[in-house]
């Protein structure tokens, strides 16, 4: 049912942790399942994101998803992270079961969320990014795979 990359970084996921003192940190939730991601990042003056942290109350695809997409935005810059969608890191993982990619959003949800927080203490803009939410469940029947 999963793919040999999603059960890799369920049963090693990257990043885990947290970090003091992060440039950003965003926390959301899904109601529904009632699983909860945290994102810390550590952004250095040239907006690159030199570390990125994860903690997760979530299900395997919620950690796998976590993982990998700590792992895509490590060294890009703000700007650059917010290409990393569900849908680029379900592609990196190479895919996952379709009652799973809610899940996904969890991950870029809250890495938007930290993401935020970090242009809300620094004032920088990042393109495209918008107020994140809290509880990705709200929205989740618009959401089309
Ligand atoms: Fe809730 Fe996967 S079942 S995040």
């Amino acid at each position: 049912m999963y793919t040999e990359k999603v059960m890799d970084h369920f049963q090693n996921p990257r990043n885990v942790g947290e970090i003091e003192n992060p440039s950003g940190m965003g926390t959301v939730g899904n109601a529904r399942c009632g699983d909860i991601m945290r994102i810390y990042l550590d952004i250095d003056d040239q907006q690159v994101i030199r570390d990125v942290k994860f903690k997760t109350f979530g299900c395997g695809a919620a950690v796998a998803t976590s993982s990998m997409a700590t792992e895509l935005v490590k060294g890009k810059t703000v700007q650059e992270a917010m290409q990393v969608t569900n849908k680029a890191v379900m592609e990196a993982l190479d895919g996952l079961p379709p009652v799973k990619v809610h899940c996904s959003l969890l991950a870029e949800e809250a890495i938007h969320a930290a993401l935020w927080d970090y242009a809300e203490k620094t004032g920088i803009v990042i393109e495209g990014l918008e107020r994140p939410r809290t509880d990705i469940s709200e929205h989740e029947e618009e959401e089309e795979y």
